[in-house]
């Protein structure tokens, strides 16, 4: 692939990633950060959102634009201000990348991929599956990917396709919530969290990362498709297969949900809710994941 990737939020856990696996298919990969790195192998350019200002050279010769940024929704407590932070990150930047692009004038974008979240379903919908078109939920995490959603449509009226991926649990070894749920499982304190049997839809960070890159590839592609593997999981499994793949033992009760809402307040929603995310259309769409089954996806992470 002989064209240049911008992505946004590209030093994170998915972005970084995305970065090698885009490089190792020969493309040329920019970075929009909010600080310049001292990577040597990825072009950074700088941008402040709430300034409304981007170095002017970011989106030259660009073919392809990956937007991940966004302040993280599970790192600290849900604060009125970091509850404005997480949408603003998100719907400003959107804006910011929309509004510079149409003062481009003539630009080559062929499309503009954004990660969204399966937040989107609402706190807690239990065993019953939900599919792109089931209607958005309730609580915080709804309301932000529905204003970022909103927000990435409005790339479609510069003439470039759009795709949003609604991102379900990402597995990885280096980060993000599987390195939450394995150190107590690696002190002998792991337990499932609240109830249990809420469901977790996760994806191997590799499937993400190729689905990302199919995006691209694939210029039928546009609209909203869920990012997530065949088979979730529930809230139990994903902790008891955890401690296996780790042999350790899991043997707490779990933790009841008032001490999670306790410990981390309205964010405690995150993990004692859930949503059983179909991932029907972006297989239809021609999209093989490499990792179905959440056992083998943690043996190739964390053995
Ligand atoms: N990981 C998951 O399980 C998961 C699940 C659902 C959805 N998602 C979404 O997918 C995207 C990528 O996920 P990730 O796990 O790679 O996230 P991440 O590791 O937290 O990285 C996100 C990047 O966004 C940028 N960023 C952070 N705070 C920002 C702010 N206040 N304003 C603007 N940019 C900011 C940072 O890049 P710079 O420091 O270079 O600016 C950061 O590296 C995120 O939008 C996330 O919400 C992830």
């Amino acid at each position: 692939m002989d064209v240049t990737v911008l992505i946004s939020g590209g030093t994170g856990l998915v972005g970084t990633r995305l970065t090698q696996l885009l490089q190792e298919k020969g493309c040329t990969v920019t970075h929009l950060s909010r600080s310049v790195s001292g990577d040597e192998k990825v072009k950074t350019y700088q941008w402040n959102i709430e300034k409304k200002e981007i170095d002017p050279e970011a989106l030259t010769g660009v073919d392809y634009i990956i937007h991940l940024a966004g302040a993280s929704i599970a790192d600290k407590r849900w604060t009125d201000k970091r509850k404005e932070l997480i949408l603003k990150s998100r719907t400003e930047s959107t804006q910011l990348l929309r509004d510079s692009i149409a003062k481009l004038g003539n630009h080559a974008i062929k499309a503009f991929v954004s990660a969204s979240a399966v937040g989107y379903y609402g706190i807690d919908t239990g065993s019953a599956w939900v599919k792109e078109e089931s209607p958005s939920g309730d609580g915080f995490a709804a309301e932000v990917t529905r204003q970022w959603e909103t927000a990435v449509d409005e790339v479609t009226q510069l003439n470039i396709r759009v795709v949003k991926i609604r991102i379900g649990i990402v597995l990885s070894e280096k980060g993000g919530a599987l390195v939450k749920i394995m150190q107590p499982i690696k002190l002998g304190a792991g337990a499932p969290l609240g109830r249990g049997g809420q469901y977790m839809s996760w994806i191997h960070l590799d499937d993400l990362c190729h689905l990302f890159i199919f995006a691209l590839e694939q210029k039928d592609m546009a609209g909203v498709y869920n990012g997530v593997a065949p088979h979730p999981a529930t809230n139990h499994e994903l902790t008891k297969k955890t401690a296996d793949v780790l042999n350790k033992p899991l043997f707490l009760p779990n933790v009841p949900a008032f001490a999670l809402k306790l410990l981390l307040g309205e964010m405690a929603q995150v993990v004692t809710g859930g949503n059983r995310v179909s991932s029907k259309k972006i297989e239809e769409a021609g999209f093989e994941f490499k990792y179905t089954e959440l056992r083998p996806a943690l043996v190739d992470l964390l053995r």
